[in-house]
């Protein structure tokens, strides 16, 4: 690669600034990831209440929210867009972020805001079409489409309530070398888009394309240059997709959004606690149940567990949905501290419908779904098992239990079983059984 003077190079994973080009990024690692950057100047743009005396706190507004029209997005966010502020989406190809843009813009313009939706990937024709087909049709609401950012951030756009670029990777900045896409670009775009969003106070949404292999051409970089990225999830297979925070300066990580992709656009889960959950008789041997929580979001959520004496040397052991290591970990537990024959079982763990659990609140689910298998006995019906299993074989508690259990009992769970150590309130016409440890609770399931 020819060399500039005063050339950068600036690896697309890590955002890490070179100043000779490598096949290998010497801060990440990566290969191939290095990407020449140039020294581009900022212009313009400014937050419009810089000043350079302090000032006492609360003296000073807070920025406005303004609701995107669509309730589980508010809720990611933290309650709506923040004025001035720059949003990342990010997602895979085909998830549904434009959809999902597009439909709150709709719903914003309805409700009387003006709001710029500029596409770098489709025509305006196309946009028209899937405007009408989602709803979100008003004279509030305006579309462009190109791939200048320059010529589309016209003055026009701080004017207006909301911005959205759909995709930063489609756009390139004017008088810039490189395609779009190129870290370079993307840099500069988002950029130009931090500036209109200080300088106009207006919010302002990129929309970012990542891909299996994680976040390419861009959105790592830039997380460190926008106010909030959310990312979003599914599977392709499932019409349910996953909206999270995994940075806000407005709001909480934590929030989970979840949309149902249908024929008309993306609609809010009714019953997000059924989804992993399909209320089956739960008399088989091997169903635990429990309660996991998705930020402050309560699901039900149901461990299955398969055992069978293996015919190999070494017992097979898969588990899908919970953490690398956790299923052994249980396991050893189960042999030692219940006396349970493990070393001669193929054991296969499955949390129901793809959810996966993390953190260690589902232990004692784990363990009795396993222990039910084994012994080949059902356990208690109607009964939600909370609780982390510690080494010394006893049952710990785990936060927010009551909120769990308060949600068992909506879904009419009539039992339930925890550590004897909870100290929060419970919800009257649950039957509350705790115990100390994993043996008490084989005991106390009939198992
Ligand atoms: P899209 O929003 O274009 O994805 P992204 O912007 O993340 O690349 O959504 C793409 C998929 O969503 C597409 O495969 C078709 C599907 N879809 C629906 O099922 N219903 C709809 O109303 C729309 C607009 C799209
Ligand atoms: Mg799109």
């Amino acid at each position: 690669m020819p060399r500039e003077k005063g050339q950068k190079y600036q690896c697309i994973e890590c955002g890490f600034i070179a100043s000779t080009w490598s096949g290998k990024c010497p801060s990440c690692g990566s290969w191939g990831s290095l990407d020449g950057v140039n020294d581009e100047k900022r212009t313009g743009g400014g937050w419009t209440d810089i000043i350079s005396a302090p000032v006492a706190v609360d003296g000073v507004k807070a920025p406005e929210r303004l609701p995107s029209g669509l309730n589980e997005l508010d809720r990611v966010l933290g309650g709506g867009w923040v004025e001035s502020s720059v949003v990342l989406i990010a997602g895979e190809p085909g998830i549904g972020k434009s959809t999902l843009l597009l439909q709150a813009c709709g719903r914003m313009a309805v409700a009387g805001n003006r709001v710029l939706y500029i596409s770098g990937e489709e025509s305006l024709s196309q946009v028209a079409l899937r405007a009408r087909r989602l709803g979100a049709v008003s004279a509030n609401l305006m579309i462009a489409a190109g791939t200048v950012v320059d010529d589309l951030l016209s003055d026009e756009a701080a004017q207006t309530d909301l911005v959205v670029l759909d995709s930063v990777q489609a756009f390139s900045a004017k008088d810039l070398p490189g395609y779009p896409g190129t870290p370079s670009q993307v840099r500069a775009v988002a950029l130009r888009a931090v500036d209109l969003a200080k300088g106009g106070n207006v919010p302002v949404v990129l929309v970012g394309h990542i891909n299996k292999e994680g976040l390419i051409a861009g959105p790592k970089l830039l997380e460190h240059m926008v106010d909030a990225v959310l990312v979003f999830s599914g599977e392709n297979i499932s019409a349910y997709r996953m909206l999270r925070a995994v940075k806000n300066r407005f709001g909480a990580t934590d929030e989970v959004g979840i949309f149902e992709m249908k024929e008309k656009g993306l609609f809010p889960v009714a019953d997000p606690s059924r989804l992993y959950w399909s209320g089956i008789d739960q008399a088989i041997p091997g169903v635990a149940m429990t309660v996991t929580l998705e930020g402050s979001r309560p699901f039900v959520a149901e461990v299955q567990a398969l055992t069978s004496s293996t015919p190999y040397p070494y017992p097979r052991r898969t588990g899908r949905g919970f953490e690398n290591g956790r299923l052994d970990l249980m396991l050893a537990v189960l042999e030692r501290r219940c006396g349970l024959e493990m070393a001669s079982m193929d054991v296969y763990v499955n949390v129901a419908g793809g959810l996966s659990i993390k953190g260690p609140h589902a232990d004692l689910a784990l363990c009795l779904s396993v222990a039910s298998a084994v012994r080949d006995k059902p356990l208690l019906q109607d009964c939600c098992c909370i609780g982390e299993i510690g080494l010394a074989g006893e049952v710990r508690p785990v936060p927010r239990t009551s909120l769990r259990v308060r949600e068992a009992k909506r879904l009419g769970f009539r039992h339930v079983l925890l550590s004897g150590k909870e100290e929060e309130e419970f919800p009257a016409g649950m039957e509350v059984h705790a115990v100390s440890t994993l043996a008490e609770a084989l005991k106390v399931m009939g198992i």
